[in-house]
This record gives C-alpha cells, structure tokens and sequence, in this order.
C-alpha cells in the first residue's frame, strides 16, 4: 500500500511554557496557542486578562453552544471589531430579530436549484484560468486561487454588469480582506466594543471604494434587473438598502478568501502526494471524460469530494469560532456565564487523537470509508453548525469540486522540494509565506 502523507504540524504548547510565552505565542498565530489539555479535554477554562476563557474541542460541546442553545449566544467583540467596518448590517455581524429576517431572505438565494445555473458561469472562470495559466504555469497558488475564486464570485453574484470596472473591485475586496479582515494581535486585547480598530490609510480607502462599488452596482441593477444573485438580493424581500449592500461586500469577504484557501491547501496536498493526485485524475477521467465538469457530475465525483473535506479537516479555513453567553448555560458540566468568552476551536477538533485515527495523515479515505463524518454531530464542523451554519456552504462545495477536479485532471502540480507552509491564522488559516508551484498541462 502507498504510504500516506502527513504534512508538517505546527506544534502545539507543550504546557511547559510561562504565562507570557504562551501568550505571546497565542498572539501571534492562536492555532499553535493551545496546550496538550485542550487536545485531550474536551472543554478547557482559563481566567485569562480578566475574564473566563472557554475552549471547546468536542462535538458535543459545539452541538450545546452552535445548535441546541443557539439563542443564548452572540458572536463576540473580536467579530464585531473585524467585521463591523465592512459589514456592519449583514447577515455575518447581526443578530436577534435583524439577523432571523434576513437569514430568511438571504438563505433562498444559496438553495440548490440556483446551483445549476450557477455551475456554467463557474466553468467559464475555469476556462479563462487555465488559458492564462498554460501562458504562465508558474504562480503562487495562494493569490491565484484568490484571483479565481473572485472571480467566480464576481461572475455569479455580479454577472457581467455594463460599466463595472472588476480589477477596481478586485483590489479593493482583496485589499479589505488582507487588510482590514487580518487578526492582529490587539484585537485580542478586552477592547470594549465603542473603541474604533484603526485602519491604515491604505484599508480604508479601500473600504470606502468597495462600499461605493456595492452601492453603484445594486443601484445599476435596481435599474436593469437581472437573473443573478444581485438581482435575487435585490428581489429578497425585507432587506434595507445598507443591509443589501453589507450582505453583498459580506458575501465577497465570507466567500472567496475561504474558498481559495480551501483550495490553496488541497492543491499543496496532491503535490505533496502523487498517487492522491492521480486518484483524483482518474476519478474525474471517468466521470468527465475530457469534457467540462458539470453540476451533474458532481455527486459522481465521490472521491475528489473527499479531498476536499479531508482538506478542510486538516486546514480549516475558519480555525476558531467565537462565541459569548448572554445567559447562563451548561456546557459539558460547567456552568458558562455572561461575561466569559466562548473559542470552538475546530483546528484543535480536527486533529486531536481523542476523536480521531492518525489524526496528522492526510487521508481522503476517511471520509469514503465514513460520510456520516459530514453529518450532524461529527467531529468535523468546517461551515459551523445550526442556524449560523454557513449560507453558502453548497456553493463553495460546488466551486472546489468543479476547480480542483479540472486542474487535477489536467495539471501537474508541483511544488518545490522545500516548500512545507506552516498554517497562520489572520481569522482564516493562510499558508504563511504562499505555495509557489508551477501547474503543467498533462500531455
Ligand atoms: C470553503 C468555503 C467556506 C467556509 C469554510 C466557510 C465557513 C463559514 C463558517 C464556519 C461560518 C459560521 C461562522 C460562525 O458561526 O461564527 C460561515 C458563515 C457564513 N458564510 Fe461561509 N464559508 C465558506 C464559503 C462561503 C461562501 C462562498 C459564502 C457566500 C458567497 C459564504 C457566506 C457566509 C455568510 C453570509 C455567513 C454568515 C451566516 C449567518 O450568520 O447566518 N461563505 N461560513
């Protein structure tokens, strides 16, 4: 049998360190900031900078504060901080009453049988990536996926609107994300929530450009309506005009950076694992032949599927949740209280021993041997978990599977000798220093 591939681990705290080491080390990159007990444990509390800090690592745990006690917890300080600027009034920062209206009329625009018709829009993206790509097969996978998944955002939500400058847009939304929507280490700080986070000049500029693009366009299409998801946001009903322009820059900041990442890391994997790879190949082979992959395909691609969950086991683009009680609530026999602060720490789940076999492997398989692993309860919770659960999660799935299997099918990828990233949370979990690769046409 092949051996396996087990990717370098950033290593946990060896519980050894001082108070200070470990901290600092938490701020700096917060997945390499969790000791053995929150590996063995299925909740960890600590008093930490005045308050009560809870680490939940267990599905159980997650199940209680995501599904079952929902309505007794908010998203946190640290979201609010990060998200607010950009989207202050969309379905990622609100909550209560505001955020039950408009996740029902946002929620109908992602439902399935939109996803078909989205699925041409997402081959022709493809299309032009790999045109440009047998042009220039070296790139860094990092900001190409994040080109290409902005792209496909840009097709299916925005179609191809008269007067659109995209590359403005572009910049704008990527200066956003790697801007302003980077944990930085004082935002772990007990900010009370009326301190403004500073931006620099350069994030906020782009903020404000991104805000005037989203404006224009839902203004454009007010006035020439049109079948894409603007147009569906526009139709979705009881939604104002700030919260339909934050629930569009929402989408652009929720959808492509994770979604790149996603792919960035399964790429990273099936150059680090050739028979992998050629699984995949020959997988799609049979289910494609050399034609374009389909929406119809998709079920068919079992395996492919499977790279991709195995992928966001081991690199889940959103590492730690965060949660705060509004009220007092059992959790895995403590008592949880306002006030504390709440992490579910998905990176730490993915990986402990406790709920998983040679949790370090990358092994697809798992998920063949297993697809109740994607179900309710399981130990995996990439998109979250009850009625937060993510809006767009069919979609995202649809866009990896269609992107990995054609470059899969079609590409060599390969990635120098030396290049192992190590995962770095700046919110979502980023290979630090990119994957440099070059992408070769199969002969
Ligand atoms: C692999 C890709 C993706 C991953 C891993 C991901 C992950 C997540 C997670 C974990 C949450 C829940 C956050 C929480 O409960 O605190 C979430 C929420 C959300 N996601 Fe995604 N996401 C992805 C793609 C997308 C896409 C493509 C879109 C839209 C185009 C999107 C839009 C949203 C929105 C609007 C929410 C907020 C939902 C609510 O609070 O009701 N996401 N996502």
């Amino acid at each position: 049998m092949t051996p396996l591939f087990q990717p370098p681990h950033a290593p946990p705290l060896t519980g050894e360190e001082s108070f200070v080491e470990a901290t600092w080390k938490f701020l700096r990159n917060p997945v390499e900031g969790f000791g053995p007990l929150a590996y063995r444990q299925p909740i960890v509390s600590a008093k930490t900078m005045g308050r009560t800090l809870h680490t939940i690592t267990d599905p159980e745990g997650m199940t209680d504060i995501l599904v079952r006690h929902a309505d007794k917890f908010t998203k946190t300080a640290i979201d609010a901080r990060i998200l607010g600027p950009a989207t202050k009034e969309g379905l990622l920062s609100v909550h209560g009453e505001q955020w039950k209206r408009q996740r029902r009329s946002v929620a109908p625009i992602f439902r399935k049988r939109h996803m078909a018709d989205l699925a041409p829009l997402i081959t022709a993206v493809i299309e032009d990536f790999t045109a440009r790509l047998d042009v220039r097969p070296r790139l860094d996978l990092s900001t190409a996926m994040a080109e290409l998944t902005f792209d496909v955002l840009a097709k299916a939500l925005l179609g191809d609107p008269q007067g659109l400058d995209r590359d403005r847009l572009k910049t704008a939304t990527r200066a956003v994300v790697t801007g302003a929507g980077t944990l930085r280490p004082d935002d772990l700080l007990p900010w009370p929530r009326w301190v403004p986070r500073p931006m620099t000049p350069r994030g906020s500029t782009a903020l404000k450009r991104l805000k005037r693009a989203a404006d224009d366009l839902i203004a454009e299409r007010t006035d020439h309506p049109a079948d894409d998801l603007v147009g569906l946001l526009i139709d979705a009903e009881n939604l104002n005009r700030r919260e339909r322009r934050d629930n569009l820059i929402g989408f652009f900041i929720a959808g492509h950076e994770t979604t790149a990442l996603t792919l960035t890391w399964s790429l990273y994997l099936l150059g680090r694992h050739r028979p992998t790879l050629e699984r995949v190949r020959s997988e799609v082979r049979q289910v494609c032949g050399d034609g374009p992959v389909g929406y119809d395909d998709l079920d068919d691609l079992a395996f492919t599927r499977a790279v991709i969950d195995e992928t966001m086991r081991l690199y889940p683009p959103a590492p730690i949740l965060n949660r705060e009680p509004q009220a007092e609530v059992e959790v895995l026999g403590r008592t949880l209280a306002p006030g504390d602060a709440v992490l579910l720490n998905n990176y730490v789940m993915h990986r402990t021993e406790r709920l998983w076999d040679d949790p370090l492997l990358f092994d697809p398989d798992r998920f063949m041997r297993n697809p109740s692993l994607r179900g309710k309860g399981a130990p995996y919770m990439p998109f979250g978990a009850g009625p937060r659960i993510c809006v767009g999660a069919a979609f995202a799935i649809m866009e990896a599977v269609m992107v990995l299997a054609t470059l899969a099918r079609d590409y060599d990828i390969i990635v120098a000798d030396d290049v192992y990233p190590r995962p770095l949370m700046t919110v979502t979990l980023r290979p630090e220093g990119g994957v440099p690769a070059r992408l070769e046409r199969v002969a």
